[in-house]
């Protein structure tokens, strides 16, 4: 609603969640309370201030820019004000910073669940013609009169509402309210107990159990389970677990054998070195075996046998997939750079990646690269690879 301000008040200290920060700024699932309640505030047709306790503006002005709202060339950028001691006292300060907007809404950042249809309904009463209007809820519990010591007679709920926010208003009353209220405001904790007192009607629309205010440790933990609600059917992030892995192999030339390099046979002298030679295929166990955090290829059973002297780089390709099988983990893909002089990668580029590819299971791509003379790669001495590779499993 063009020409509305949209106070929140965020400065509050948080006593009863007992965090040792400001509660607004108190982290919920990954994000402060106040980042909860700006995103979805973002998407509001109002132009923001945000309340919040002195010391606490350049932390809110970041929060608020993360969130989307005070963005840059935003005309609506949120404006950022120093609150008071207590919550009218704050309200009081948003107040001052809301410029003439027609209409003001004001909200608790603690609610930080608030369904944006909330604000819709809100925004519609005033539409509608009503000058102040609160979301409220039934109250579920049976309530009873008390003194300290005494239980008194019990309250017919029925006729019980408890308040939420944002509460809306037409700007000019809620001045004038506050005006009138003066230090008798007190702590009111209820902007439209101090329009009723003016005399004025206040109108009642439907309020949400989402809105409920993060007050206590429970509220607290309520709200990052239904967060984590909310992650889970909103993101479409894979529920697998995902690792990256890294595995680096050198052999130098003077091999008895022929050269054998990426699964495939090569023109030329072979690699020394254990086995075949195939730095690549030692580099992709080192690079699967890392991701799932399964050791290197030393820890290989059987890798030592005598009859694995002269085995081709694939008999471990595929001990490490049964390895990483035995824990749940599967290749995604993996990635191949060759170093060296010879032989040349280019040529049989496809050849090699279709032969990787068959032997993880999953995509592998090959690329080759010399050292510009430098080392002892530079100098023609081995062949180095340098291989990562990205695995995953479900969830247990
Ligand atoms: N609030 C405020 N300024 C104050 C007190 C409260 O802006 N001096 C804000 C809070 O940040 C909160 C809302 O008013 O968003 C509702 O207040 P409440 O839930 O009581 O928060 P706190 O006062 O921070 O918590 P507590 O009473 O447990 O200390
Ligand atoms: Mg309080």
């Amino acid at each position: 609603m063009t020409d509305s301000a949209l106070i929140v008040v965020a400065a509050g200290s948080g006593t009863r969640l007992g965090r040792g920060v400001p509660k607004a700024f108190a982290e919920l699932a990954g994000a402060t309370i106040l980042e909860h309640a700006l995103r979805g505030l973002a998407k509001v047709d109002a132009a923001i201030v945000l309340v919040v306790p002195a010391g606490w503006e350049a932390d809110a002005a970041a929060i608020a820019a993360r969130a989307g709202v005070g963005g840059g060339a935003d005309a609506r950028a949120a404006r950022i004000v120093v609150g008071g001691a207590t919550r009218a006292d704050s309200v009081a300060a948003g107040l001052a910073a809301a410029g003439d907007a027609h209409w003001v809404l004001v909200h608790d950042a603690a609610r930080a669940l608030l369904p944006l249809a909330q604000v819709e309904r809100v925004m519609g009463a005033l539409r509608d013609g009503a000058r102040a209007v609160v979301p409220v809820l039934p109250v579920v519990d049976t309530v009873r009169e008390a003194s300290d010591a005494e239980l008194g007679a019990i309250v017919d709920r029925s006729r019980l509402r408890a308040m939420q926010t944002p509460q809306g208003f037409d700007a000019a009353l809620l001045r004038r309210a506050y005006a009138a209220a003066g230090d008798a405001r007190g702590d009111s904790t209820d902007d439209a107990q101090l329009v009723q007192a003016l005399g004025e009607p206040v109108v009642a629309v439907e309020g949400s159990e989402l809105a409920f205010k993060i007050t206590t440790r429970a509220d607290a933990h309520r709200a990052e389970l239904l967060l984590a609600d909310e992650g889970t059917s909103m993101s479409e992030l894979p529920t697998s677990e995902i690792r990256t892995g890294v595995g680096v192999d050198v052999h130098g030339f003077g091999g008895d054998g022929p050269l054998r390099l990426a699964g495939l046979e090569w023109e030329g002298q072979g690699l020394a070195g254990h086995s075949d030679g195939d730095v690549v295929c030692h580099a992709i166990v080192d690079a699967l075996l890392s991701a799932a955090g399964l050791g290197d290829i030393g820890g290989l059973a059987g890798v030592d046998d005598p009859q694995h002297a002269g085995a081709f780089g694939e008999v471990f390709v595929r001990a490490a997939i049964a390895r990483l099988a035995e824990h749940g983990w599967t290749p995604m893909n993996v990635a191949v750079q060759v170093l060296g002089n010879r032989p040349r990668i280019g040529p049989r580029r496809d050849e090699a990646q279709a032969v990787l590819t068959a032997m993880v299971g999953a995509p592998v791509s090959v690329a080759g690269t010399t050292t510009d003379g430098l080392g002892a790669i530079g100098r023609g001495e081995g062949v180095q690879a340098v291989v990562t590779a990205l695995i995953h499993r479900r969830p247990s």
